[in-house]
């Protein structure tokens, strides 16, 4: 990178990514990501908001002490006791950063925080010295800065850098601006504060408008130096800027762009398939770089013109961000060892023989219904393998549907509940709705049904379905997952999943609604 200046990439899938309804994550999937990310050469993982229940905590510990190439970070309110939380769970790591935010902007702190601009300042300009006892790098967000007025934006940024802040994130929190004006804020920010030559500065923009990337690419090109960003452009309500856009935006658009980041791009793919098959979230088809369709040229002239010469229609190559053809890689034939092996070539470990002769005995099974089996298909595999080792109270025993044209759809299904055989029946629209109502005939989880998607994890007729399941308990919404290669099945094992998720639900603090 000759002449260029770094492009630092701070990724927050685990934390703004986690905000997502229904995409909490367990300690053990978030180390898989970071890991994933720190394969990717990811600078900063931001991991997760400590404060917020013990279980962000030792998720945010876990990956301090796992990951040794990334800086990893924990979000703390500009609030002693938030700060000392983090600075706790990140003491283990290599490299730590601290991430302390107040908001700025009129409307939240006066219907929010209910306090003066000036008692706002005091209180940052403290977080920042108590954040700096832990740790040289500190990073400070005036929360809803797009919104803030630029006078008083200032004050409280120089007087931060005063106080030892090194990173300067500017948050678009409710994703209002548009692209000219939110690069035209960062130029004028660098340009008028005294000190601003002390810090990076950063920008962390949502999607409301669907402008995060173009609001961040402008950033970029009006001296931001790191950009906030997540997986897939998962995050709080319409989401973050995704990272694989902004990467390859700058990566691919050097002519106009004064820097570019480190990242390995192709580890893209990957990360953007862990990431969606741990939270449940699906990539659209034709989501840029990571859709399904995203290289496939289906009309006849533009498949004429890449085959003549791939640039006529193509900016991008496929396998610069770790597209490759699906690879056979498995078989009904293949041993133990051919498992675990390409199991460790796709950076995935078992933390315990328990966990790897689960995953091996559902890979078994698999092989026996569909011959060919992708890297894919190890990956939701694996996924389940890992779920089936956690305390669950539903587990499915068994199931019988019966579908006929003019019949009414019948289900009936067995369940271990607790350790205790039940069973129920009913009638349904379909086969999945019959089976969902024959589930609820004998849990009566009082639970609305908020999504259900179907995708297929590979190409093919004898391709594993992957089922999400949304469901939503007075104000608790999980995620629930389960792939196989009969769709009825794999939608039962995604409602269990769910209702397992709700029986022990993870109880996190929202860093946006804090008490501040
Ligand atoms: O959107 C936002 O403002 C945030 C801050 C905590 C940086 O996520
Ligand atoms: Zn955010």
């Amino acid at each position: 990178m000759t002449n260029k200046d770094h492009l630092i990439i701070f990724d927050t899938t685990l934390r703004d990514g986690e905000q997502s309804p229904g995409a909490s994550m367990t300690r053990d999937e978030k180390i898989r990501i970071a890991k994933a990310l720190e394969k990717m050469r990811v600078d900063v993982i931001e991991a997760g908001f400590p404060i917020a229940s013990p279980g962000d905590f030792e998720a945010v510990q876990a990956v301090a002490r796992t990951i040794k190439d990334s800086t990893v970070c924990g979000l703390a309110r500009a609030l002693d006791k938030d700060i000392e939380r983090a600075g706790e769970a990140l003491k283990d790591a290599e490299s730590s950063r601290i991430h302390t935010f107040i908001a700025t902007s009129p409307i939240h702190m006066k219907a929010k925080l209910r306090m003066e601009p000036d008692a706002v300042l005091e209180q940052a300009v403290h977080a920042v010295k108590k954040a700096r006892q832990f740790t040289d790098n500190v990073e400070f967000s005036p929360e809803d800065a797009g919104r803030s007025e630029l006078d008083f934006l200032c004050r409280v940024i120089e007087a931060v850098i005063d106080a030892g802040a090194r990173t300067i994130n500017i948050p678009d929190t409710v994703g209002y601006n548009v692209p000219s004006q939110f690069g035209e804020l960062i130029r004028q920010l660098i340009e008028r504060v005294p000190n601003s030559d002390q810090a990076i500065f950063s920008v962390h923009c949502h999607n409301d408008l669907g402008l995060a990337v173009a609001n961040s690419l402008s950033a970029v090109m009006n001296g931001a130096r790191q950009v906030e960003c997540t997986i897939n452009g998962l995050g709080e309500r319409a989401g973050n800027a995704a990272l694989e856009e902004i990467v390859m935006g700058v990566r691919t658009r050097q002519d106009v762009f004064e820097c570019n980041s480190l990242l390995d791009t192709t580890q893209i793919a990957t990360c953007s398939r862990l990431v969606s098959s741990i939270t449940g979230f699906p990539v659209q088809p034709n989501k840029a770089i990571v859709g399904a369709n995203a290289f496939a040229h289906e009309s006849g002239i533009h498949q004429d013109g890449v085959l003549k010469s791939r640039e006529t229609y193509e900016i991008m190559r496929a396998e610069d961000v770790g597209w490759t053809q699906n690879r056979i890689v498995l078989g009904k034939h293949s041993g133990r060892n051919a498992f675990r092996t390409r199991l460790k070539e796709l950076d995935i470990e078992f933390e315990s023989e328990e966990e790897l002769n689960t995953a091996f005995a559902r890979f078994k099974n698999l092989a026996d219904k569909k011959h060919e089996i992708f890297d894919e298909d190890l990956q939701a595999l694996v996924s389940e393998a890992s779920m089936a080792l956690e305390e669950e109270s539903f587990k499915l025993v068994s199931l019988r549907v019966c579908s006929e044209t003019g019949e009414t759809p019948y289900a009936n299904i067995t369940l271990n509940v607790d350790g205790e055989e039940q069973s129920g029946e009913a009638e349904g629209g379909g086969p999945v709705d019959a089976a969902f109502r024959a589930i609820e005939s004998v849990v009566n989880s009082g639970t609305e049904l908020e999504l259900y998607s179907v995708n297929n994890i590979t190409s093919g007729t004898d391709a594993q379905g992957e089922v999400t399941v949304r469901l939503k308990r007075d104000s608790i919404i999980v995620n629930g997952q389960g792939a196989d290669t009969d769709i009825v099945i794999a939608s039962v094992k995604a409602y269990l999943n769910a209702l397992n998720k709700l029986s022990d639900p993870v109880s996190r603090a929202h860093p946006q609604l804090g008490d501040v």
